[in-house]
């Protein structure tokens, strides 16, 4: 068994299988936040990334990426039901996002929660190195680091929650809540996106475990675990040289012929999710429609909505009310050869999601709640000329790093409208001031500052960050 000193454990792998048109097996990158934060930093870097392939059954075997040695886990069909689909997203997932969903708490999906968990420790624990450093992700996985310290005391174990992490008020209504915040103390480093989420995590260690300590460090069981924001990031110069590329500044001139050479073009991409607010959004525009307050000459909506989690009933019933919404609105504001909104449920290589971000006049994003929110940074990194507006939601992380986006609350449909019209109306000089104020500071915490203040603040020397790439300069650095 090749082992490792740095070992990843997140619960999909950067690559997802997908069938190909002639039915053979084809690997893709993963849609999804926490797939293209990791992939950018470890895609050059000797570690071992833990994690599951997509499907039901036996892992095919994998060849590495470049340095980074895939270590692929299976799932029979009763664990995808009770551990994914269930327990992480019919349970946490919602109750984590506000319980904008109602979180369902089946008694049945624990026990298969558990095992995957253990599963996922003991194979972590079989590719680490002695004295390794082991980075365990999201809620999928909150059991692992206590699992995983029991196997292995030698490990230097970190974790980090990509989404929100909830207030005791929410976070109570969990019947195994005292169990997850056990697992998640057997890290020697808990790191969320936000301040606010390691103040409800040591309130709730308090609370329940009767743990001490302040929000920086919790005292339990004769051990200190370190908590912090780390909020996460992309690779702004991969993103910027794609934008630079022949290819992709062909296909956005092609792509705004194609959409209407005068029009201003709306924009949003999202994993098809209740959390995204698409909804929301399809109303305001809607409405403007409705109030001819734009005009179907003027203007056109694209939305990217890749599927996701297909077999939740959640998102089966959002993807036939969106799918309803766009037919109502084509039907009946748009004309022959002339739609009003286009709606894309596929995912896309970066290349062509680089081509869509040029193509935006204004990119709309409207989650709800999100931990992050990495399609709105990666937006702000794909327009090099300081044009475009990001229109973001007040409860996305990235609001709190894009302050000179057009903020905007997008349960306040109404608030949603007028701040639309802002944008779509903003003075250039403004729109390039936001934009360059954003970019710098992207550009100063892209994907790799995130991961050298993550594994500084778990190793304290700087030791696990040198395993990292060379940050690539961004060309607003040259
Ligand atoms: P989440 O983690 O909830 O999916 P994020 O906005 O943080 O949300 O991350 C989404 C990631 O998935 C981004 O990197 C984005 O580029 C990628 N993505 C979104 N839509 C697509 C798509 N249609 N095809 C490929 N990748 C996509
Ligand atoms: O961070 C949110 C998250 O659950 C990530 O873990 C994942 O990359 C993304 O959303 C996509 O979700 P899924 O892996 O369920 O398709």
């Amino acid at each position: 068994m090749r082992q490792s000193s740095l070992v990843v454990v997140a619960n999909r792998l950067p690559l997802d299988d997908n069938a190909a048109p002639d039915g053979a097996c084809e690997w893709r990158r993963s849609p999804g936040g926490l797939a293209s934060a990791l992939h950018a930093i470890l895609e050059q870097t000797p570690a071992t990334w833990v994690g599951w392939g997509g499907g039901v059954g036996p892992a095919p075997a994998l060849p590495d990426i470049g340095t980074l040695r895939l270590r692929p886990m299976s799932l029979t069909e009763d664990e995808l039901r009770g551990y994914y689909e269930g327990f992480a997203n019919s349970t946490l997932w919602p109750l984590y996002h506000d319980a904008v969903e109602q979180p369902v708490f089946d008694r049945g999906w624990w026990e298969a929660y558990r095992k995957v968990n253990r599963r996922f420790a003991e194979a972590a624990a079989e590719v680490a190195e002695p004295g390794a450093a082991v980075w365990v992700q999201d809620y999928h996985l909150q059991l692992v680091p206590q699992l995983l310290r029991e196997l292995r005391p030698d490990l230097l174990i970190g974790f980090f929650m990509h989404v929100p992490f909830p207030p005791p008020e929410l976070f109570m209504q969990l019947p195994r809540r005292g169990e997850l915040i056990r697992g998640m103390l057997g890290a020697d480093l808990v790191g969320f996106q936000r301040e606010q989420a390691a103040h409800n995590f040591a309130q709730l260690a308090g609370k329940l475990l009767g743990a001490e300590g302040a929000d920086d460090a919790i005292h339990f069981d004769g051990r200190i675990v370190h908590t912090g924001a780390f909020p996460v990031s992309i690779d702004v110069a991969e993103m910027e040289s794609l934008s630079a590329r022949p290819y992709v500044r062909n296909q956005a001139r092609q792509l705004r012929r194609d959409l209407g050479a005068h029009k201003k073009v709306l924009l949003s991409v999202d994993r098809l999710d209740y959390t995204k607010g698409i909804e929301h959004r399809l109303t305001a525009y809607s409405e403007l429609l409705r109030d001819g307050r734009v005009k179907l000459r003027d203007m056109v909506m694209v939305q990217v909505a890749v599927p996701s989690r297909e077999r939740v009933g959640n998102y089966r019933g959002l993807r036939e009310r969106i799918e309803g919404e766009v037919g109502r609105i084509n039907g009946e504001y748009g004309r022959v050869g002339e739609p009003a909104i286009h709606y894309l449920n596929q995912p896309f290589d970066r290349a062509d999601l680089a081509a869509l971000y040029q193509t935006a006049d204004v990119m709309v994003v409207t989650p709800l709640r999100d931990g992050m929110n990495l399609v709105a940074k990666e937006y702000v990194a794909a327009r090099g000329d300081d044009t475009g507006a990001l229109v973001l939601s007040e409860f996305a992380g990235a609001a709190a790093e894009l302050s000179d986006a057009f903020l905007v609350n997008p349960h306040d449909v109404d608030g949603l409208k007028e701040t639309l019209l802002r944008a779509l109306d903003a003075d250039p000089a403004d729109l390039a001031r936001r934009m360059a104020a954003m970019r710098a500071h992207i550009t100063d915490h892209d994907i790799h500052a995130w991961a050298r203040a993550y594994l500084t603040a778990l190793d304290h020397t700087g030791g696990l960050a040198r395993h990292l790439p060379r940050q690539r300069r961004s060309l607003a650095r040259r």
